[in-house]
């Protein structure tokens, strides 16, 4: 009896004192959006259980390897116990009770979750090895940066060009894999203007760790501002214009791979690469040239510059003009 109470008084003190210092190391990131919360709610809920669990298993452990220890003379067995129906329908019915209460908290918070709201600003996300483009269907933008109007749920509408990749803003607390093939949805309402960072939660390849892209929450009125300004960024003449083209490669993520200042990321830099001679995988040499580049961004694999992969690049569906444009812009940083 006397060791009962002294282990439950144990347990109780140790699940404490575990809680506490899980809750002090600050496990979550500031909460930036509305199903932030109850999504912390129930992590909560989880870090008290496991707090608990781990109390109950190592608590009598460490107590009985000290309290029960065999002492000098004792020889024989210890008493030989078998079967306690009380004891194994209570740790049967216990934890079955609170898993079917959990399964029902957790139904109602992920109800919670995605649950649409009228008027919810569309954005379709275009997710490939390795970054993300955004396109405003109403607006009519494409961009590589994730503009939000604080306190408006933001549906997004997600495929993905290769393989699987996963979109997570981690103040955002909602995770979403994005399967080839088909569009996923996710919602959120930011509630926090800021900066954050959409991060590929999904093993997708070489770049996973740097598929990035900044996320920006701003108010109604700057997100106005900057649907204006992103629509009057794109020059309207009938090109091939280089900045219209340097606009249209970053939408679509070629920098990603392709520097412009003569590094190397995971694809041939742009720099001087207009017009320079280079070695195919094969031990060919071509010229680069206006038809190169265009086969190369229609068809990646059909020549690789040698010490390059084949397969890293995923093929682009862009318009004449757009790869004219492209063409343009590198010409203008090749001498
Ligand atoms: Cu995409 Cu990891």
């Amino acid at each position: 009896m006397k060791n009962t109470v002294v282990l439950v008084i144990l347990i109780l003190v140790v699940s404490v004192a575990v809680y506490l210092g899980l809750n002090a190391i600050g496990l979550m990131p500031q909460q930036a959006s509305q199903q932030a919360e109850g999504i912390d709610w129930l992590f909560n809920i989880e870090v008290m259980a496991i707090s608990f669990l781990f109390a109950l298993i190592a608590v009598p452990l460490v107590y009985s390897l000290v309290v029960f220890r065999r002492k000098p003379g004792e020889e024989g067995d210890g008493e030989h116990i078998e079967g306690n129906y009380k004891l194994e329908i209570i740790w049967t019915v216990i934890p079955l009770l609170i898993v079917i209460a959990l399964a029902y908290v957790g139904a109602w918070s992920l109800g919670d979750v995605i649950r649409a709201e009228p008027g919810a600003l569309v954005v379709e996300v275009d997710a490939f090895q390795w970054g993300w483009k955004f396109y405003y269907p109403e607006e009519g933008i494409t961009t590589n940066e994730l503009y939000l109007p604080v306190d408006r749920q933001v549906l997004l509408e997600m495929e993905s060009q290769d393989v699987i990749h996963s979109f997570w803003v981690p103040e955002f607390r909602v995770k979403q894999d994005i399967v080839p093939g088909q569009t996923t949805e996710y919602r959120v309402t930011p509630i926090e203007e800021g900066e954050y960072m959409v991060r590929c939660s999904e093993l997708c390849g070489t770049a996973h760790a740097y598929m990035n892209a900044p996320v920006v929450v701003v108010s109604d009125v700057e997100f106005e501002t900057w649907v204006e300004d992103q629509i009057a960024l794109v020059p309207d003449d009938p090109g091939p214009n280089a900045d219209r083209g340097e606009i249209i490669a970053n939408q679509n993520g070629c920098f990603a791979c392709h520097s412009v200042d003569g590094s190397v990321i995971v694809g041939p830099t742009w720099l001087n690469l207009y017009g320079s001679e280079e070695e195919l995988s094969d031990g060919s040499v071509i010229t680069v040239d206006d038809e190169y580049i265009a086969e190369s961004i229609l068809d990646p694999n059909a020549k690789i510059v040698q010490g390059f992969p084949p397969n890293a690049m995923p093929q682009y569906t862009l318009s004449e003009s757009e790869i004219a444009d492209i063409i343009e812009f590198i010409k203008s940083i090749s001498n």
